[in-house]
């Protein structure tokens, strides 16, 4: 075993959360269950998975938390900031995800959890019309005030650490603009003249969380820091930053049902997947402009997988749509239907159908936790920049595609990386045995 440098978790983990609707508050209600004893942290892997350490006849399986020294669960103080002036107990009434019995021992806890205001621009989201909201003159001013919460709420709970974490909802698509996204000073530039086209209100929450020390992670598909002048601030600042978009439900299932396909040699000419959705994400997706942003990052986890370079007979040409549609009905229990239209030997066709009846929320609440452990403790560990070792977590995973990088889409590749910073964190080898 090497010697690793990585600093205890020590004293308070503030978790800043962006919006504080039906992910937010279905996460803060069950991480307070879970510390009462009163409920049970399913899904999350930094609380369940055993990692094999060592090898041979000194292997042992381990608890992430008996390997690297994660923040325990009672030491996380929670805030957050919404467009909608809620506190975390009305929130989580609000979009009826739990039920009273699962909200109401934690009631006084969660009612002190009262939005901020928040940094918004109607333009981004024009589907919602709250009025907590800063008045803020340009995007640097923006900058200036999240800064002054942050500062604030790790005052006043005495928290040693900060993680700021987007679950708000999805901005409208913004492209990368090489001449506003290129470089730290260019963005900066752009904020500072209120350049609100192409410096989205999320750019100023993650350029605000780096400035004051906190990691950043971006859970809705926006372009945030998906840009080189975020990695710059992140380098320069030295922390970590990940994203985007939280793998929940169909994505989920795609990134770990095609590499069966792909595995076994058969070929694909087409899937379909569509999803119907009743809760305020899929009131904000149901614009055009906002599902755009949702659909690149959707559409982009096949491509890695089945690669029709790699293998011309099998995947040229596969058709691949992806379809949200808002459903109200349905509130956050999401279904999502995959039709797969797969050919095997001398190209004979044979369909494939998966419906996932999931719920949306209780599917993000766990992530939200591994999300926001782990970045702190890479921070801890002195890793920074993007941290690619979170993509098992991310539908649409970071990676410098100015360099060419292709991403890791795969659900079990993304396994072995999660495992391999988790042993190198905690002064193991890095290994791709398998078990
Ligand atoms: N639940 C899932 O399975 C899943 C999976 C992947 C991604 N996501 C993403 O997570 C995000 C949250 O999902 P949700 O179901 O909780 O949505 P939600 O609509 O219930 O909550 C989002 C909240 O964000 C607030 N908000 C919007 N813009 C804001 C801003 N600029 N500052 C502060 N608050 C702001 C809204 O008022 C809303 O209350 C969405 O972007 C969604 O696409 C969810």
């Amino acid at each position: 075993m090497e010697k690793v440098n990585v600093k205890p978790a020590t004293g308070k983990l503030g978790v800043l959360c962006v919006g504080l609707g039906a992910v937010t508050s279905t996460f803060m209600t069950g991480v307070l269950m879970v510390r009462k004893g009163l409920s049970k942290p399913v899904g999350s892997m930094t609380q369940y998975d055993k990692i094999r350490v060592g090898r041979g006849k000194d292997k042992q399986y381990k608890h992430y938390g008996e390997i690297v020294p994660l923040a325990g669960l009672d030491d996380l103080v929670f805030g957050a900031w919404d467009v909608y002036l809620v506190n975390a107990f009305e929130a989580a009434v609000n979009c009826e995800v739990l039920k009273a019995k699962d909200i109401l021992p934690v009631k006084d806890e969660l009612e002190k959890i009262v939005a901020m205001e928040a940094a918004f621009d109607h333009d981004y989201a024009s589907r919602l019309d709250g009025t907590n909201v800063k008045a803020c003159k340009s995007r640097w001013e923006m900058v200036e005030r999240l800064r002054e919460d942050i500062r604030n709420f790790k005052e006043t709970n005495g928290c040693e650490r900060i993680v700021v974490i987007w679950a708000a909802s999805t901005e409208i698509y913004v492209p990368v603009n090489e001449k506003v996204h290129g470089s730290l000073a260019a963005l900066e530039q752009a904020m500072k003249e209120d350049d609100r086209k192409h410096v989205a209100p999320s750019m100023c929450y993650a350029y605000a969380a780096l400035s004051e020390g906190a990691p950043f992670i971006m859970g809705a598909p926006n372009t945030t820091v998906d840009i080189p002048a975020m990695w710059e601030l992140a380098e320069k600042v030295k922390l970590p930053i990940a994203g985007k978009d939280f793998k929940t439900g169909q994505t989920l299932v795609k990134s770990g049902f095609a590499p069966i396909i792909g595995t076994r040699c058969l070929g694909l000419s087409g899937w379909f997947s569509t999803n119907i959705l009743g809760n305020r994400d899929g009131l904000v997706l149901d614009e055009p402009a906002n599902f755009h942003t949702k659909e690149v990052s959707k559409l982009s986890t096949l491509e890695s997988i089945l690669v029709p370079e790699n293998q011309p007979d099998l995947y040229t040409g596969y058709y691949h749509k992806v379809r949200i549609n808002y459903y109200p009905p349905r509130n956050d229990n999401k279904e999502g239907w995959d039709n797969i239209d797969i050919f095997g030997w001398m190209g004979y066709p044979m369909q494939i159908k998966i419906d996932f009846l999931c719920r949306d929320s209780i599917l993000a609440a766990p992530l939200v936790l591994d999300l926001v452990l782990l970045s702190d403790l890479a921070a801890r560990a002195g890793r920074y920049g993007i941290q690619r070792f979170l993509s098992f977590f991310l539908k649409s995973p970071m990676h410098d595609y100015t360099e060419g990088e292709v991403p890791v889409n795969h659900l079990f590749q993304q396994y072995v990386m999660l495992k391999n910073a988790i042993r190198e964190m905690g002064g193991y080898e890095a290994d791709e045995e398998i078990d």
